[in-house]
């Protein structure tokens, strides 16, 4: 056997990895609706980026659409971790449907934020990427033209606006911290004025996940970060290894890994984004296994203790 003559496999587990408090809890309000209103429940959105949780609700009687028109009428619909404009909850109120809105609590702190700056008369630049769910759910809490987008340190050098123009901004919540700071001073220069939160409006999961790659990306050959390819702050994982100058790859299953990947490899980091669960990271490690006999060790840099309150529908 292979694994009797190579040598063991080092495995440093990033803690904290995996599920954050607001992922747990959209999970939670999608299988406790179908133990309250019986299959189906419809879930407008993937619940959180990941194939393999979905894909697990979907065997419990939850239906996924990505839009409203797709729900019919007279059944229970929640709304993804991401959050949603405020026409969606609008539009299902018009239809009277039962909805359960499982935006992480702070993504509608960024929401609630987005519309005090608007009442108080700025205009808002916002720091996220184009197209992902959570952006266009913070656009959709502020009228049309009130809000824009920067994705990068450029972005803000092309910013048209009059010196002293009234600005705020706010940041998606599954950023690059390092990137995110840089824009945020590229902002504060050009703009001195501008208003903002005290900090920016990074998670704690995602800091605290970005934090521990750190730690371990220097004491690995290759990092290995289980997410999906639409997960922001799973592929945030990923970069924050590369600029460290080690290699990463993002993986869905234990199956993605390739004998070859650990060829000359010692050590592996492994991690996982907020929206991936444990099982995968057994699974992984499992697959890991069939190579090389694993030494795994855990590497601890924050403790999380973050819960956060099911809907009042669901504990009733
Ligand atoms: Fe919420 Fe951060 Fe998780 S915004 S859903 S705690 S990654």
């Amino acid at each position: 056997e292979a694994a009797d003559i190579l040598p063991p496999l080092l495995v440093l587990l990033a803690a904290p990895r995996g599920f954050c408090a607001g992922v747990d809890r959209a999970v939670e309000i999608v299988e406790r609706s179908l133990e309250k209103y019986g299959a189906p429940v419809y879930v407008r959105h993937e619940i959180v980026h990941n194939r393999y949780v979905v894909d697990s609700l979907k065997a419990q009687g939850a239906i996924f659409v990505e839009e409203l028109d797709e729900v019919p009428d007279g059944v229970p619909v929640v709304f993804s971790a991401h959050g949603v404009p405020k026409s969606v909850p609008a539009h299902a109120e018009e239809r009277g449907l039962d909805y359960l809105d499982a935006t992480c609590p702070l993504v509608s702190k960024v929401h609630r934020q987005a519309e005090r700056q608007v009442e108080a008369g700025r205009h808002i630049i916002f720091i996220g990427h184009a197209g992902h769910p959570e952006v266009i759910g913070t656009f959709g809490q502020v009228p049309r033209g009130e809000m824009t987008l920067v994705e990068t340190e450029e972005d803000v050098a092309k910013l048209e606006f009059p010196a002293d123009t009234e600005l705020a901004f706010l940041t998606q919540t599954t950023l690059s911290v390092d990137d995110t700071h840089a824009i945020i001073d590229a902002l504060k220069q050009r703009f001195p004025q501008i208003a903002g939160p005290k900090a920016e409006d990074i998670c704690y999961a995602t800091s605290n996940r970005q934090a521990a790659v750190k730690v371990l990306a220097p004491q690995v050959d290759l990092v290995l970060v289980i997410g999906a390819s639409n997960s922001s702050n799973s592929l945030r994982l990923v970069e924050v290894s590369e600029r460290m100058g080690t290699d990463a790859r993002l993986i869905q299953r234990g199956d993605d890994i390739q004998e070859e990947w650990l060829e000359g490899v010692g050590a592996i980091g492994l991690t996982a984004g907020a929206s991936a669960p444990e099982v995968l990271v057994r699974e992984v490690i499992d697959r890991l296994s069939r190579f090389r006999t694993v030494d795994e060790q855990v590497v601890t840099t924050t403790e999380e203790k973050m819960v956060f309150k099911l809907p009042r529908q669901l504990t009733d």
